[in-house]
């Protein structure tokens, strides 16, 4: 049986602690899709369209194992109709274990067939998360090393004020 897993987020932006994980990811199933799925506790910088369009230029290396796709909807069901059986998520500081835990618990309760399956984050990305990258771009700090350069333009592009 064919092993696929599904790698959710809200890649507002795509970080390279993301591209860490897909990496990794991509040694481990037989097919992987990174998920943008909906958040209803975030509001996004970037369009979904905007983010597939970054996620497509900087990950697609191999179409047949790897696919980028969007949901509006239940994770659970997306990963099942896809044929999928695992959730891949990243783990960073000890601070996201509760919510990640939660929504494990959650997806384990709502499909007892779907296993979430963590990797912990490469050390030099411990520190990254979008929502901090997107706050040092807004105040013009240098998120340079820390995100794809296309993701880097983008965001200079929504504040022009990114430095190098
Ligand atoms: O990168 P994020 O924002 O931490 O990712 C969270 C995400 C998008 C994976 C999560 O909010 C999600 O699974 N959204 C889809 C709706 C859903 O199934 N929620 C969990 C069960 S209530």
């Amino acid at each position: 049986m064919k092993k696929i897993a599904v790698y959710p987020g809200s890649f507002d932006p795509i970080t390279n602690g993301h591209i860490d994980i897909i990496t990794r990811g991509l040694r481990m199933f037989d097919e992987l899709i990174i998920l943008i799925a909906y958040n209803p506790n975030k509001s996004s910088l970037f369009t979904v369209e905007e983010r597939m369009d970054m996620i497509r230029q900087v990950v697609i290396k191999d179409e047949k194992i790897l696919r980028v796709d969007c949901s509006s909807g239940l994770l659970v069901d997306y990963v099942q109709n896809k044929g999928a059986n695992v959730i891949l998520r990243g783990l960073r500081a000890v601070s996201e274990f509760e919510y990640e835990f939660q929504m494990a618990l959650i997806n384990r309760r709502l499909n007892r067939d779907i296993e979430t399956v963590f990797l912990m984050t490469g050390f030099q990305w411990f520190y990254t998360s979008s929502n901090l990258i997107k706050e040092a771009a807004s105040l013009g700090g240098s998120v340079t090393g820390l995100v794809p350069d296309i993701v880097f333009e983008r965001l200079r592009g929504k504040f022009n004020k990114v430095t190098k």
